[in-house]
Protein backbone atom coordinates (compact mmCIF):
# COMPACT_ATOMS: atom_id res chain seq x y z
CA UNK A 1 0.00 0.00 0.00
CA UNK A 2 2.05 2.43 -1.46
CA UNK A 3 1.47 6.12 -1.26
CA UNK A 4 -1.59 5.87 1.56
CA UNK A 5 -0.79 9.14 3.38
CA UNK A 6 -1.34 11.20 0.29
CA UNK A 7 -5.03 12.19 1.73
CA UNK A 8 -6.71 11.53 -1.89
CA UNK A 9 -5.85 8.13 -1.95
CA UNK A 10 -8.52 5.28 -2.49
CA UNK A 11 -7.24 1.74 -0.82
CA UNK A 12 -8.68 -0.78 -2.86
CA UNK A 13 -9.89 -3.79 -1.27
CA UNK A 14 -11.45 -6.43 -3.12
CA UNK A 15 -13.38 -9.04 -2.40
CA UNK A 16 -13.78 -11.22 -4.66
CA UNK A 17 -12.66 -14.01 -3.08
CA UNK A 18 -14.91 -13.34 0.01
CA UNK A 19 -18.28 -11.44 -0.41
CA UNK A 20 -18.07 -12.99 -4.60
CA UNK A 21 -17.61 -16.66 -4.11
CA UNK A 22 -21.04 -16.08 -1.97
CA UNK A 23 -22.67 -16.15 -4.93
CA UNK A 24 -24.36 -19.25 -5.72
CA UNK A 25 -22.78 -21.37 -8.00
CA UNK A 26 -19.44 -18.98 -7.87
CA UNK A 27 -17.31 -21.90 -6.23
CA UNK A 28 -13.68 -21.29 -6.76
CA UNK A 29 -10.71 -23.84 -5.78
CA UNK A 30 -7.28 -23.32 -4.00
CA UNK A 31 -5.40 -23.61 -7.34
CA UNK A 32 -8.15 -20.96 -8.70
CA UNK A 33 -8.16 -18.79 -6.03
CA UNK A 34 -3.86 -18.51 -5.91
CA UNK A 35 -4.28 -17.75 -9.70
CA UNK A 36 -6.92 -14.68 -9.14
CA UNK A 37 -4.74 -13.54 -6.16
CA UNK A 38 -1.62 -13.67 -7.92
CA UNK A 39 -3.34 -11.27 -10.40
CA UNK A 40 -4.97 -8.91 -8.33
CA UNK A 41 -1.44 -8.20 -6.54
CA UNK A 42 0.12 -7.36 -9.68
CA UNK A 43 -2.43 -4.91 -10.58
CA UNK A 44 -1.89 -3.08 -7.47
CA UNK A 45 -4.95 -3.96 -5.10
CA UNK A 46 -4.28 -2.92 -1.99
CA UNK A 47 -6.60 -5.32 0.04
CA UNK A 48 -7.57 -8.96 -0.97
CA UNK A 49 -10.27 -10.55 1.49
CA UNK A 50 -8.88 -13.74 0.76
CA UNK A 51 -11.92 -16.07 2.42
CA UNK A 52 -14.04 -16.52 5.47
CA UNK A 53 -12.17 -18.95 7.18
CA UNK A 54 -14.59 -20.49 9.34
CA UNK A 55 -16.51 -21.37 6.21
CA UNK A 56 -15.07 -24.06 5.62
CA UNK A 57 -11.96 -26.07 5.51
CA UNK A 58 -11.26 -24.96 2.50
CA UNK A 59 -11.97 -21.51 2.81
CA UNK A 60 -9.53 -21.58 5.72
CA UNK A 61 -7.02 -23.14 3.60
CA UNK A 62 -7.17 -20.73 0.27
CA UNK A 63 -7.05 -17.61 3.36
CA UNK A 64 -3.73 -19.75 4.72
CA UNK A 65 -2.14 -20.30 0.97
CA UNK A 66 -2.92 -16.62 0.10
CA UNK A 67 -1.00 -15.61 3.04
CA UNK A 68 1.75 -17.38 2.24
CA UNK A 69 2.20 -16.57 -1.23
CA UNK A 70 0.86 -12.98 -1.82
CA UNK A 71 3.82 -10.23 -0.42
CA UNK A 72 2.65 -6.42 -1.67
CA UNK A 73 -1.24 -6.81 -1.02
CA UNK A 74 -2.09 -7.19 2.46
CA UNK A 75 -4.23 -10.42 3.21
CA UNK A 76 -7.62 -10.34 5.29
CA UNK A 77 -9.57 -13.10 6.22
CA UNK A 78 -12.92 -12.24 7.71
CA UNK A 79 -15.00 -13.33 10.80
CA UNK A 80 -17.84 -13.04 12.71
CA UNK A 81 -17.31 -11.15 16.70
CA UNK A 82 -16.85 -14.82 18.10
CA UNK A 83 -13.63 -16.02 19.31
CA UNK A 84 -13.48 -19.08 17.75
CA UNK A 85 -14.10 -17.52 14.12
CA UNK A 86 -11.81 -14.68 14.96
CA UNK A 87 -8.77 -17.56 16.51
CA UNK A 88 -9.19 -19.10 13.07
CA UNK A 89 -9.19 -15.75 10.91
CA UNK A 90 -5.80 -14.73 13.18
CA UNK A 91 -4.07 -18.40 12.22
CA UNK A 92 -5.09 -18.02 8.23
CA UNK A 93 -3.57 -14.93 7.89
CA UNK A 94 -0.41 -15.74 10.14
CA UNK A 95 2.04 -16.38 7.46
CA UNK A 96 1.41 -13.25 5.70
CA UNK A 97 3.90 -10.44 5.25
CA UNK A 98 1.20 -7.88 6.51
CA UNK A 99 -2.48 -9.53 7.65
CA UNK A 100 -5.88 -7.69 8.24
CA UNK A 101 -8.43 -8.96 10.64
CA UNK A 102 -11.83 -8.28 9.66
CA UNK A 103 -14.32 -8.49 12.24
CA UNK A 104 -18.46 -7.82 11.97
CA UNK A 105 -21.19 -7.41 13.23
CA UNK A 106 -24.80 -6.25 12.45
CA UNK A 107 -25.62 -3.24 14.14
CA UNK A 108 -29.59 -2.05 12.46
CA UNK A 109 -32.29 -2.96 14.33
CA UNK A 110 -33.78 -5.33 12.45
CA UNK A 111 -30.45 -7.29 12.48
CA UNK A 112 -29.90 -7.27 15.88
CA UNK A 113 -33.28 -7.94 16.73
CA UNK A 114 -34.27 -10.87 14.34
CA UNK A 115 -30.63 -12.62 13.42
CA UNK A 116 -28.46 -11.57 16.17
CA UNK A 117 -31.46 -12.04 19.12
CA UNK A 118 -29.69 -9.73 20.73
CA UNK A 119 -29.66 -6.04 22.61
CA UNK A 120 -28.20 -3.17 21.76
CA UNK A 121 -25.67 -3.59 24.52
CA UNK A 122 -24.90 -6.93 24.14
CA UNK A 123 -23.99 -5.73 20.62
CA UNK A 124 -21.89 -2.81 21.65
CA UNK A 125 -19.88 -4.90 24.02
CA UNK A 126 -19.49 -7.54 21.73
CA UNK A 127 -17.99 -4.45 19.05
CA UNK A 128 -15.27 -3.78 22.05
CA UNK A 129 -14.64 -7.54 22.66
CA UNK A 130 -14.29 -8.55 19.24
CA UNK A 131 -11.68 -5.60 17.92
CA UNK A 132 -9.94 -6.20 21.10
CA UNK A 133 -9.44 -9.63 20.32
CA UNK A 134 -8.20 -9.27 17.15
CA UNK A 135 -5.74 -6.70 17.98
CA UNK A 136 -3.88 -9.38 20.05
CA UNK A 137 -3.68 -11.46 16.64
CA UNK A 138 -2.45 -8.35 14.81
CA UNK A 139 -2.02 -4.73 14.53
CA UNK A 140 -4.55 -4.38 11.27
CA UNK A 141 -8.32 -4.71 12.23
CA UNK A 142 -10.97 -3.92 10.02
CA UNK A 143 -14.48 -3.72 11.65
CA UNK A 144 -17.64 -3.75 9.77
CA UNK A 145 -21.47 -2.89 11.06
CA UNK A 146 -23.38 -4.97 8.85
CA UNK A 147 -26.21 -3.40 7.67
CA UNK A 148 -25.08 0.14 8.53
CA UNK A 149 -26.80 2.07 6.07
CA UNK A 150 -30.38 0.58 8.05
CA UNK A 151 -28.42 1.55 11.70
CA UNK A 152 -29.88 4.12 13.85
CA UNK A 153 -27.43 6.88 13.55
CA UNK A 154 -26.53 7.39 17.73
CA UNK A 155 -25.97 3.83 17.69
CA UNK A 156 -23.93 3.27 15.01
CA UNK A 157 -22.01 6.77 16.07
CA UNK A 158 -21.33 4.89 19.28
CA UNK A 159 -20.28 1.85 18.15
CA UNK A 160 -17.83 3.25 15.69
CA UNK A 161 -16.20 5.26 18.37
CA UNK A 162 -15.73 1.95 20.32
CA UNK A 163 -14.29 -0.15 17.80
CA UNK A 164 -11.65 2.50 16.89
CA UNK A 165 -11.15 3.04 20.91
CA UNK A 166 -10.91 -0.69 20.90
CA UNK A 167 -7.91 -0.76 18.12
CA UNK A 168 -9.60 -0.75 14.54
CA UNK A 169 -8.03 1.53 12.21
CA UNK A 170 -10.28 0.25 9.11
CA UNK A 171 -13.93 1.30 9.98
CA UNK A 172 -16.64 -0.26 7.14
CA UNK A 173 -20.04 1.15 6.45
CA UNK A 174 -21.65 -1.42 4.35
CA UNK A 175 -25.04 -0.88 2.64
CA UNK A 176 -25.37 -4.98 2.71
CA UNK A 177 -28.70 -4.67 0.99
CA UNK A 178 -28.15 -2.38 -1.67
CA UNK A 179 -30.38 -0.09 0.05
CA UNK A 180 -29.35 3.27 0.05
CA UNK A 181 -28.80 6.17 -2.49
CA UNK A 182 -25.89 7.96 -3.20
CA UNK A 183 -27.18 11.40 -1.65
CA UNK A 184 -27.71 9.44 1.57
CA UNK A 185 -25.21 7.34 1.52
CA UNK A 186 -22.76 9.88 1.28
CA UNK A 187 -24.56 12.02 4.21
CA UNK A 188 -24.12 9.27 6.05
CA UNK A 189 -20.51 9.12 5.78
CA UNK A 190 -20.43 12.41 6.56
CA UNK A 191 -22.72 12.28 9.43
CA UNK A 192 -19.98 9.32 11.17
CA UNK A 193 -17.20 12.16 10.34
CA UNK A 194 -19.14 14.82 11.64
CA UNK A 195 -20.25 12.96 15.20
CA UNK A 196 -17.45 10.27 15.97
CA UNK A 197 -14.81 11.92 17.85
CA UNK A 198 -11.87 9.65 17.09
CA UNK A 199 -12.67 9.56 13.37
CA UNK A 200 -9.68 11.15 12.22
CA UNK A 201 -8.21 8.14 13.94
CA UNK A 202 -8.94 5.40 11.54
CA UNK A 203 -9.27 4.92 7.78
CA UNK A 204 -13.83 5.09 6.60
CA UNK A 205 -14.47 2.26 4.10
CA UNK A 206 -17.31 1.35 2.08
CA UNK A 207 -19.26 -1.61 1.22
CA UNK A 208 -21.74 -1.57 -1.29
CA UNK A 209 -24.58 -4.05 -2.55
CA UNK A 210 -26.01 -3.28 -6.05
CA UNK A 211 -29.84 -4.21 -5.24
CA UNK A 212 -30.75 -1.19 -7.14
CA UNK A 213 -28.07 -0.82 -9.33
CA UNK A 214 -26.25 2.00 -7.13
CA UNK A 215 -23.08 -0.13 -5.49
CA UNK A 216 -21.21 1.94 -8.16
CA UNK A 217 -22.07 5.55 -7.43
CA UNK A 218 -23.10 5.10 -3.43
CA UNK A 219 -19.56 3.98 -3.61
CA UNK A 220 -18.33 6.90 -5.63
CA UNK A 221 -20.57 9.34 -3.11
CA UNK A 222 -19.36 8.13 -0.23
CA UNK A 223 -16.09 8.77 -1.56
CA UNK A 224 -16.58 12.55 -2.13
CA UNK A 225 -17.99 12.99 1.38
CA UNK A 226 -14.49 11.41 2.52
CA UNK A 227 -14.22 7.38 2.65
CA UNK A 228 -11.10 6.43 1.87
CA UNK A 229 -10.99 2.92 1.20
CA UNK A 230 -13.33 1.29 -0.87
CA UNK A 231 -14.62 -2.64 -1.25
CA UNK A 232 -15.70 -3.98 -4.19
CA UNK A 233 -15.20 -7.10 -6.59
CA UNK A 234 -14.07 -7.89 -10.49
CA UNK A 235 -17.24 -7.85 -12.86
CA UNK A 236 -19.24 -6.73 -9.51
CA UNK A 237 -19.55 -10.40 -8.39
CA UNK A 238 -21.28 -10.70 -5.59
CA UNK A 239 -23.92 -11.54 -3.17
CA UNK A 240 -27.57 -11.66 -4.66
CA UNK A 241 -27.00 -8.58 -7.36
CA UNK A 242 -23.58 -8.17 -6.40
CA UNK A 243 -20.97 -5.58 -5.33
CA UNK A 244 -19.47 -2.35 -6.34
CA UNK A 245 -17.75 -3.45 -9.56
CA UNK A 246 -13.76 -3.14 -9.14
CA UNK A 247 -13.26 -2.07 -12.67
CA UNK A 248 -15.97 0.56 -12.74
CA UNK A 249 -14.81 2.58 -9.05
CA UNK A 250 -11.27 2.61 -11.08
CA UNK A 251 -12.43 3.67 -14.35
CA UNK A 252 -14.73 6.33 -13.28
CA UNK A 253 -11.96 8.02 -10.77
CA UNK A 254 -9.68 7.91 -13.45
CA UNK A 255 -11.27 8.95 -16.16
CA UNK A 256 -13.00 11.85 -14.32
CA UNK A 257 -10.41 13.22 -12.35
CA UNK A 258 -11.35 16.64 -13.44
CA UNK A 259 -14.50 16.19 -11.01
CA UNK A 260 -12.98 13.15 -8.67
CA UNK A 261 -9.35 14.29 -7.68
CA UNK A 262 -8.63 10.50 -6.37
CA UNK A 263 -6.26 7.81 -7.54
CA UNK A 264 -6.03 4.49 -6.89
CA UNK A 265 -2.76 1.92 -6.53
CA UNK A 266 -4.60 0.29 -10.21
CA UNK A 267 -2.76 -0.56 -12.90
CA UNK A 268 -5.86 0.01 -14.74
CA UNK A 269 -4.13 -2.22 -17.84
CA UNK A 270 -4.67 -5.82 -15.84
CA UNK A 271 -8.70 -5.13 -15.33
CA UNK A 272 -9.62 -6.94 -18.85
CA UNK A 273 -7.00 -9.48 -17.79
CA UNK A 274 -8.66 -9.81 -14.32
CA UNK A 275 -12.41 -10.00 -15.48
CA UNK A 276 -11.46 -12.81 -18.07
CA UNK A 277 -10.20 -14.99 -15.29
CA UNK A 278 -13.29 -14.52 -13.00
CA UNK A 279 -15.32 -14.84 -15.75
CA UNK A 280 -13.69 -18.11 -16.81
CA UNK A 281 -13.08 -19.46 -13.20
CA UNK A 282 -17.06 -18.99 -11.77
CA UNK A 283 -18.80 -19.39 -15.02
CA UNK A 284 -20.25 -16.19 -14.96
CA UNK A 285 -20.63 -14.91 -17.83
CA UNK A 286 -19.88 -11.15 -18.18
CA UNK A 287 -23.11 -9.12 -20.03
CA UNK A 288 -22.16 -7.50 -23.31
CA UNK A 289 -23.14 -4.04 -22.77
CA UNK A 290 -21.28 -4.36 -18.87
CA UNK A 291 -19.73 -1.45 -18.35
CA UNK A 292 -15.97 -1.96 -19.08
CA UNK A 293 -15.31 -5.14 -19.07
CA UNK A 294 -18.19 -6.21 -21.50
CA UNK A 295 -17.59 -7.73 -25.36
CA UNK A 296 -19.28 -4.46 -26.52
CA UNK A 297 -18.06 -1.72 -24.02
CA UNK A 298 -15.89 -0.58 -26.65
CA UNK A 299 -17.86 -1.51 -30.08
CA UNK A 300 -18.54 0.97 -32.09
CA UNK A 301 -21.66 -0.32 -34.54
CA UNK A 302 -23.84 2.05 -35.80
CA UNK A 303 -22.76 3.84 -38.96
CA UNK A 304 -22.35 7.66 -36.73
CA UNK A 305 -20.83 6.84 -34.48
CA UNK A 306 -17.86 4.82 -36.77
CA UNK A 307 -17.59 8.05 -38.99
CA UNK A 308 -17.29 10.07 -35.59
CA UNK A 309 -14.68 7.54 -34.34
CA UNK A 310 -12.62 7.23 -37.50
CA UNK A 311 -12.10 11.68 -37.52
CA UNK A 312 -11.74 11.36 -33.49
CA UNK A 313 -11.76 8.91 -31.19
CA UNK A 314 -12.82 11.07 -28.54
CA UNK A 315 -16.10 11.67 -30.38
CA UNK A 316 -17.73 8.82 -29.09
CA UNK A 317 -14.98 6.92 -27.02
CA UNK A 318 -13.91 8.16 -22.83
CA UNK A 319 -11.55 5.82 -21.78
CA UNK A 320 -9.39 3.63 -24.53
CA UNK A 321 -9.73 0.10 -24.91
CA UNK A 322 -5.88 0.01 -24.34
CA UNK A 323 -6.19 1.63 -20.78
CA UNK A 324 -8.34 -1.43 -19.89
CA UNK A 325 -5.69 -3.63 -21.17
CA UNK A 326 -7.89 -4.42 -23.77
CA UNK A 327 -5.90 -4.64 -27.55
CA UNK A 328 -8.38 -5.15 -30.44
CA UNK A 329 -8.55 -8.42 -31.58
CA UNK A 330 -4.67 -9.24 -33.17
CA UNK A 331 -3.99 -12.14 -35.45
CA UNK A 332 -1.01 -13.05 -33.63
CA UNK A 333 0.16 -16.56 -34.44
CA UNK A 334 -0.56 -19.29 -37.42
CA UNK A 335 0.70 -22.98 -38.29
CA UNK A 336 4.01 -22.04 -39.10
CA UNK A 337 4.72 -20.04 -35.86
CA UNK A 338 7.71 -21.67 -33.84
CA UNK A 339 7.61 -22.12 -30.17
CA UNK A 340 9.57 -19.25 -29.31
CA UNK A 341 7.03 -17.10 -30.70
CA UNK A 342 4.52 -18.90 -29.13
CA UNK A 343 6.56 -18.85 -25.72
CA UNK A 344 6.60 -15.17 -26.08
CA UNK A 345 3.45 -14.67 -26.39
CA UNK A 346 2.29 -16.35 -23.75
CA UNK A 347 4.11 -14.48 -21.84
CA UNK A 348 2.91 -11.44 -23.10
CA UNK A 349 -0.13 -12.70 -22.27
CA UNK A 350 1.05 -12.51 -18.58
CA UNK A 351 1.12 -16.61 -18.16
CA UNK A 352 4.17 -18.07 -16.22
CA UNK A 353 4.36 -21.56 -17.57
CA UNK A 354 6.71 -24.28 -16.33
CA UNK A 355 8.49 -26.25 -19.36
CA UNK A 356 6.41 -29.06 -19.68
CA UNK A 357 3.23 -27.13 -19.23
CA UNK A 358 4.42 -24.64 -22.14
CA UNK A 359 6.02 -27.72 -24.65
CA UNK A 360 1.67 -29.22 -23.75
CA UNK A 361 0.61 -25.77 -24.74
CA UNK A 362 2.39 -25.61 -27.32
CA UNK A 363 1.63 -28.95 -28.50
CA UNK A 364 -2.16 -28.09 -28.31
CA UNK A 365 -1.40 -25.09 -30.28
CA UNK A 366 -0.29 -26.69 -33.14
CA UNK A 367 -3.60 -29.04 -33.13
CA UNK A 368 -5.88 -25.76 -33.09
CA UNK A 369 -3.92 -24.01 -36.12
CA UNK A 370 -4.23 -27.24 -38.12
CA UNK A 371 -7.77 -27.02 -37.89
CA UNK A 372 -8.02 -23.05 -37.38
CA UNK A 373 -6.67 -20.67 -39.97
CA UNK A 374 -6.33 -17.93 -37.95
CA UNK A 375 -5.17 -17.85 -34.52
CA UNK A 376 -6.02 -14.50 -32.25
CA UNK A 377 -4.69 -13.66 -28.62
CA UNK A 378 -8.44 -15.37 -27.36
CA UNK A 379 -7.50 -18.41 -29.13
CA UNK A 380 -4.12 -18.59 -27.42
CA UNK A 381 -5.51 -17.50 -24.35
CA UNK A 382 -8.36 -20.64 -24.20
CA UNK A 383 -5.67 -22.94 -25.02
CA UNK A 384 -3.16 -21.97 -22.07
CA UNK A 385 -5.86 -21.98 -19.42
CA UNK A 386 -7.09 -25.17 -20.81
CA UNK A 387 -3.81 -26.65 -20.75
CA UNK A 388 -3.31 -25.29 -17.20
CA UNK A 389 -6.38 -26.81 -15.72
CA UNK A 390 -5.83 -30.66 -16.55
CA UNK A 391 -2.47 -30.42 -14.99
CA UNK A 392 -3.42 -32.12 -12.09
CA UNK A 393 -6.89 -34.51 -13.72
CA UNK A 394 -7.16 -37.95 -12.61
CA UNK A 395 -9.87 -38.62 -15.15
CA UNK A 396 -8.98 -37.62 -18.59
CA UNK A 397 -10.38 -37.54 -21.64
CA UNK A 398 -8.83 -39.87 -24.57
CA UNK A 399 -11.43 -40.25 -27.20
CA UNK A 400 -14.92 -39.35 -28.36
CA UNK A 401 -16.88 -40.18 -31.38
CA UNK A 402 -20.15 -38.90 -31.66
CA UNK A 403 -22.72 -39.79 -34.66
CA UNK A 404 -25.70 -37.59 -33.89
CA UNK A 405 -28.83 -36.37 -36.34
CA UNK A 406 -32.23 -36.09 -36.85
CA UNK A 407 -32.48 -39.45 -34.72
CA UNK A 408 -31.26 -40.16 -31.65
CA UNK A 409 -27.06 -39.39 -31.17
CA UNK A 410 -24.84 -41.51 -29.96
CA UNK A 411 -21.35 -41.31 -28.48
CA UNK A 412 -18.60 -43.56 -27.73
CA UNK A 413 -15.79 -42.39 -25.53
CA UNK A 414 -12.57 -43.29 -24.12
CA UNK A 415 -11.77 -42.12 -20.59
CA UNK A 416 -7.97 -42.48 -18.54
CA UNK A 417 -8.90 -42.78 -14.67
CA UNK A 418 -5.92 -42.89 -13.06
CA UNK A 419 -3.59 -44.21 -15.51
CA UNK A 420 -6.59 -46.59 -16.47
CA UNK A 421 -8.42 -46.71 -19.74
CA UNK A 422 -12.14 -46.85 -19.38
CA UNK A 423 -14.62 -47.30 -22.28
CA UNK A 424 -18.68 -46.61 -22.69
CA UNK A 425 -20.87 -46.15 -25.85
CA UNK A 426 -24.70 -45.53 -25.49
CA UNK A 427 -27.18 -43.28 -26.81
CA UNK A 428 -29.18 -40.12 -25.96
CA UNK A 429 -31.38 -37.19 -26.43
CA UNK A 430 -28.68 -35.03 -28.31
CA UNK A 431 -24.80 -35.71 -28.54
CA UNK A 432 -24.46 -33.74 -25.44
CA UNK A 433 -26.53 -36.11 -23.59
CA UNK A 434 -25.21 -39.25 -25.11
CA UNK A 435 -21.19 -38.32 -24.36
CA UNK A 436 -22.41 -36.77 -20.53
CA UNK A 437 -24.48 -40.18 -20.13
CA UNK A 438 -21.49 -42.37 -20.63
CA UNK A 439 -19.15 -40.26 -18.42
CA UNK A 440 -22.10 -41.11 -15.51
CA UNK A 441 -21.76 -44.80 -16.37
CA UNK A 442 -17.84 -44.37 -16.23
CA UNK A 443 -17.76 -42.53 -13.26
CA UNK A 444 -21.51 -43.22 -11.75
CA UNK A 445 -21.80 -39.77 -8.91
CA UNK A 446 -24.86 -38.25 -7.32
CA UNK A 447 -23.97 -35.23 -9.44
CA UNK A 448 -26.53 -32.80 -10.70
CA UNK A 449 -25.64 -30.63 -13.86
CA UNK A 450 -26.60 -26.89 -13.25
CA UNK A 451 -25.18 -25.33 -15.94
CA UNK A 452 -24.28 -25.99 -19.47
CA UNK A 453 -23.45 -23.20 -21.22
CA UNK A 454 -21.30 -22.43 -24.79
CA UNK A 455 -19.14 -19.79 -25.33
CA UNK A 456 -17.50 -19.12 -28.78
CA UNK A 457 -13.96 -17.28 -28.53
CA UNK A 458 -13.27 -15.79 -31.62
CA UNK A 459 -15.65 -15.02 -34.64
CA UNK A 460 -16.30 -17.54 -37.44
CA UNK A 461 -17.56 -21.69 -37.61
CA UNK A 462 -14.09 -22.62 -36.88
CA UNK A 463 -13.84 -20.65 -33.66
CA UNK A 464 -13.17 -22.84 -30.39
CA UNK A 465 -15.89 -23.56 -27.99
CA UNK A 466 -15.22 -22.77 -24.71
CA UNK A 467 -18.04 -25.06 -22.21
CA UNK A 468 -18.37 -24.20 -18.87
CA UNK A 469 -20.27 -27.28 -16.58
CA UNK A 470 -22.13 -26.62 -13.34
CA UNK A 471 -22.14 -29.65 -11.41
CA UNK A 472 -23.90 -30.19 -7.79
CA UNK A 473 -23.52 -33.30 -5.26
CA UNK A 474 -24.22 -33.12 -2.12
CA UNK A 475 -24.65 -29.26 -1.41
CA UNK A 476 -20.91 -28.99 -2.84
CA UNK A 477 -20.41 -26.95 -6.23
CA UNK A 478 -18.07 -27.09 -8.51
CA UNK A 479 -17.56 -25.32 -12.15
CA UNK A 480 -15.68 -27.29 -14.76
CA UNK A 481 -14.30 -25.72 -18.08
CA UNK A 482 -13.30 -27.09 -21.34
CA UNK A 483 -11.78 -25.24 -24.89
CA UNK A 484 -11.88 -27.20 -28.28
CA UNK A 485 -12.42 -26.15 -31.98
CA UNK A 486 -15.27 -29.28 -31.74
CA UNK A 487 -17.53 -28.01 -29.35
CA UNK A 488 -18.68 -32.06 -28.23
CA UNK A 489 -14.86 -32.27 -27.15
CA UNK A 490 -15.18 -28.75 -25.62
CA UNK A 491 -18.38 -30.08 -23.67
CA UNK A 492 -16.98 -33.36 -22.40
CA UNK A 493 -14.04 -31.84 -21.52
CA UNK A 494 -15.77 -29.34 -18.88
CA UNK A 495 -17.77 -32.33 -17.76
CA UNK A 496 -14.48 -33.89 -16.76
CA UNK A 497 -12.97 -30.99 -15.71
CA UNK A 498 -15.85 -30.24 -12.73
CA UNK A 499 -15.84 -34.00 -12.11
CA UNK A 500 -12.21 -33.90 -11.25
CA UNK A 501 -12.62 -30.87 -8.96
CA UNK A 502 -15.46 -33.12 -7.09
CA UNK A 503 -13.59 -35.83 -6.98
CA UNK A 504 -10.72 -33.03 -5.60
CA UNK A 505 -13.35 -32.68 -2.86
CA UNK A 506 -14.79 -36.27 -2.38
CA UNK A 507 -11.00 -36.45 -1.25
CA UNK A 508 -10.66 -33.50 1.60
CA UNK A 509 -13.70 -34.38 3.19
CA UNK A 510 -13.78 -38.34 3.12
CA UNK A 511 -10.57 -40.06 1.86
CA UNK A 512 -12.07 -43.04 1.80
CA UNK A 513 -14.72 -42.11 -0.97
CA UNK A 514 -11.95 -41.82 -3.37
CA UNK A 515 -12.60 -44.32 -5.86
CA UNK A 516 -13.84 -42.90 -9.20
O1 LIG B 1 -22.48 -6.94 2.96
C1 LIG B 1 -21.97 -6.96 4.10
O2 LIG B 1 -22.46 -6.37 5.06
C2 LIG B 1 -20.75 -7.74 4.26
C3 LIG B 1 -20.02 -7.56 5.54
C4 LIG B 1 -19.60 -8.86 6.11
C5 LIG B 1 -18.87 -6.64 5.35
O3 LIG B 1 -20.34 -8.42 3.36
ZN1 LIG C 1 -21.24 -7.83 1.41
Amino acid sequence: MSNVSDPNRIVIFDTTMRDGEQSPGASMNLEEKLRIAQVLEEMGVDVIEAGFPVASPGDFEAVREIAKTVKRSVVCGLCRAAPGDIELAAQAIKPAERGRIHTFISTSPLHMKHKLQMEPDAVYQAVIDSVRMARRFTDDVEWSCEDGSRSEHDFLCRCVEAAIDAGAGTINIPDTVGYAIPEEFAALIQMLRDRVPNIDKAVLSVHCHNDLGLAVANSLAAVQAGARQVECTINGLGERAGNAAMEEIVMAIKTRHDLMPYSTGIESEFITRASRLVSAVTGFVVQPNKAIVGENAFAHESGIHQDGMLKHAGTYEIMTPESVGLNRSKLVLGKHSGSHAFRQKVKDLGYDLGDNAMKDAFRRFKDVADVKKEIFDEDIIALVDDEVLRVNDRVKLMSLEIECGTRKSHATLQLSVDGEERGCEGSGDGPVDAAFGCIKRLIPTDARLQLYQVHAVTGGTDAQAEVTVRLAEHGRTVNGRGADTDTLVASVKAYVNALNKLLVKREKIAPSAMSA
